[in-house]
């Protein structure tokens, strides 16, 4: 490790330390305790995601770290301070919530902030650096790999409040892409300890269509994936907030539908069923995913469905999806 990536680690333990101090036991990170505390944020949860608050004073974290001894261009480069025109220094977490970022060994590399004012972005994260690849890093990996291991499951979420609202309610198997597609590094990291990943994203358009992605994406790193099973448009700190842990860990984790039946649920959209050739082109689209899975058993599983809903021959989609085998070799 360089001496300039030391001190940036050095730094941002620093910083974790003191925001998460201001946020448990200052005036100045009141607003940032009680807007976590609203959200059903426990203090044990405060405390093992070591959360934050950056106060509203322009200058306090470029301060407090000149008084520990870092130098101002390392604070720069680990996006906590900017340098203005004029010289002066002004902190860019300012009035945020702060959730540390840790590296699969636990140490802290960057931060993410949420505003509780309305700001643009709603979370800010900290730039990418020598120490800092958003592609290459899951949130929350380091406390989760060990559960994640015994589970032999993954469960994949798309943000900070939805690992730390699931790991409150139990399901400490829990990791996050920060805001990004899930890389082919990510997919890779996750299958190297475990053969299953639950994807549980935002039930909106935008979540449901980064599913399927990070869908493809473990599936080709040979991962196993399952999704949750979430109430349409919200999330799953939402689901939390509004049914609580056990309903989330019944009905949505526990709950969760293989790919495939997601997958034909989600080809839906490409299609308008009540046209005859669309619904015949559906059909065929799901005949060629169908088609990609080994098992016999569970081919005829879905075959038979689509032979019910749509009143085709077992027979007939039996033959389809062998001329597709076959074309496959
Ligand atoms: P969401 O917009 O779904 O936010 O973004 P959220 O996690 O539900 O947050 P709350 O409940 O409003 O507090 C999902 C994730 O995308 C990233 C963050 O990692 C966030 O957790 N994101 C979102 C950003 O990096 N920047 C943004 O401005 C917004
Ligand atoms: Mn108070
Ligand atoms: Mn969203
Ligand atoms: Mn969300
Ligand atoms: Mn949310």
């Amino acid at each position: 490790l360089s001496q300039e990536n030391q001190n940036i680690l050095d730094a941002s333990e620093w910083v974790a330390k003191l925001y998460h101090h201001v946020l448990r036991y200052t005036k100045n990170g009141e607003d940032g305790y009680h807007y976590l505390r609203e959200r059903g944020i426990t203090d044990e949860t405060i405390r093992t995601f070591q959360l934050g608050f950056a106060p509203n004073v322009k200058d306090f974290t470029a301060e407090f770290l000149a008084k520990k001894g870092f130098h101002q261009q390392h604070l720069a480069k680990a996006g906590l301070i900017s340098v203005n025109d004029d010289n002066t220094l002004v902190d860019n977490f300012q009035g945020r919530v702060i959730f540390p970022i840790r590296n699969h060994l636990g140490k802290t590399i960057a931060f993410g902030g949420r505003t509780l004012f309305e700001q643009d972005p709603k979370y800010l994260n900290s730039p990418q650096n020598d120490l800092f690849h958003k592609g290459k890093i899951l949130y929350n990996f380091d406390l989760a790999k060990k559960q994640i291991r015994k589970q032999a499951e993954a469960v994949l979420f798309e943000g900070y409040m939805d690992v730390i609202a699931a790991h409150q309610a139990g399901v400490e198997n829990a990791v996050a892409t920060l805001g990004t597609s899930l890389t082919e590094s990510q997919a890779r990291l996750l299958r190297r300890y475990v053969d299953t990943v639950v994807i549980c994203y935002d039930a909106d358009a935008a979540g449901t269509d980064a599913a399927y992605k990070a869908s493809e994406t473990l599936r080709k790193a040979g991962c196993h994936v399952k999704i949750a099973n979430l109430t349409e448009n919200m999330d799953p700190d939402d689901y939390i907030t509004e049914y609580g842990a056990e309903s989330f860990r019944q009905n949505v984790i526990a709950s969760s539908m293989t790919f495939t039946s997601f997958y034909m649920q989600y080809l839906k959209r490409d299609f308008n069923l009540s046209v005859e050739s669309d619904r015949i082109q559906y059909i065929e689209n799901v005949l060629k995913h169908l088609a990609t899975i080994d098992s016999a058993v569970e081919r005829e599983y879905y075959l038979k469905e689509v032979s019910e809903a749509y009143s085709v021959s077992m027979d007939s989609l039996l033959n389809e999806i062998q001329a597709n085998r076959e074309k496959m070799g």
